[in-house]
């Protein structure tokens, strides 16, 4: 068996501007995807997944997820799960040549699944990776995350920017802007997480912003404004001021909303890791539901969220600084 880890993100700056050619700047935790893969002889594809906030749940098929897998956890999310590792071996098969490769996948997460921290993104890089390397195939780290924005990009319809995909396979805190990808010099952040126990519809979020988009000149104008956060935002993390990173942080969260991105659970958290002393909060991810990320050295901020009806956990997050990892 071949194993592979990757890591989730947040974004410090950014999303949704980036789809648009902004730039972006994500940022990996240290909460991870694991996916093992041993060859098989048939040429099928056998996924188990634990841990992937799904309950547990084992397929086996031939091809893809129209064959629809029964069991007893919500479609869309299984789906979801399955295109992205469907995507995923299709890159394998490609890169390799060995089309009618077969592959038991077993997947174990702890980053919630759709909540804005980059689960897909983890799931996809550590499977390319595992699985090319289960063939005897070593990527670089830079087309392991072409491969893997590529399995993104055709799962979401076109709708995908590079920043997760990157930032999971290279780790550390990165910038995105269009096809242009690089890793930035970031401070230790103290950054703290809280999720809201849901999900946000990404493409849906996606497609909503691209409609206020076309349709007012002031969306237009808030969308180029982010991006005008981003690159302040860069200069912060280069002077490694964690007071004007947090100041932006709320400014970026405020225009997000304004692009009706946030949602109540999302703004409530914000409030209190504001009220509690952070240097700023936003939420992180496409939004709707999901998570927010506050930066605050102390403990107040993860103590206030834990006690904030509506966040379903707080938890502090360590940079990455590894991407991808080897493990077995
Ligand atoms: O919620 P996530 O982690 O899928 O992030 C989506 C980020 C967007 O900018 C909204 C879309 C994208 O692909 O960059």
């Amino acid at each position: 068996m071949t194993l592979s880890s990757a890591p989730g993100k947040v974004y410090l700056f950014g999303e949704h501007a980036v789809v648009y050619g902004e730039p972006a700047v994500p940022c990996a935790i240290e909460r991870r995807a694991r996916v093992g893969v041993q060859r098989r002889d048939d040429g099928k594809l056998r996924v188990r997944a634990d841990d992937l906030s799904l309950d547990g749940f084992t397929v086996e098929y031939d091809g893809t997820t129209e064959d629809g897998p029964d069991i007893d956890v919500s479609k869309s999310l299984v789906s979801a799960a399955m295109g992205y590792v469907d995507g995923a071996i299709e890159q394998v098969r490609e890169v390799t040549g060995e089309d009618d490769a077969g592959f038991d996948v077993t997947i174990e997460s702890d980053i919630p699944l759709g909540a804005g921290l980059g689960s897909s993104a983890a799931v996809v890089v550590a499977a390319i990776d595992a699985a090319t390397r289960e063939l005897g195939v070593t990527l670089e780290t830079a087309e392991l995350a072409e491969r893997a924005y590529q399995t993104e990009s055709r799962v979401q319809d076109g709708q995908a920017s590079r920043a997760d995909t990157f930032c999971s396979a290279t780790g550390g805190a990165v910038r995105v802007e269009g096809e242009d990808c690089r890793t930035l010099e970031a401070p230790d952040l103290p950054i703290v997480i809280g999720f809201d126990g849901g999900a946000g519809d990404t493409g849906q979020l996606v497609a909503g912003v691209r409609e206020l988009r076309a349709e007012y000149d002031f969306a237009a104008d808030t969308v180029e404004a982010i991006g005008d956060v981003v690159r302040n935002g860069e200069d912060a993390l280069a002077d490694g001021d964690i007071e004007e990173i947090g100041r932006l942080m709320d400014f970026n969260h405020g225009l997000l909303s304004a692009l009706g991105v946030s949602s109540r659970s999302l703004d409530t958290m914000v409030w209190a890791a504001r009220d509690a002393g952070a240097y700023g909060a936003k939420l992180t991810g496409a939004g709707g539901g999901g998570c927010i990320v506050a930066l605050d050295p102390t403990p107040e901020t993860e103590t206030a969220l834990s006690f904030t009806p509506g966040c379903e956990e707080a938890f502090r997050a360590e940079l990455a600084d590894e991407g991808v990892a080897r493990l077995e």
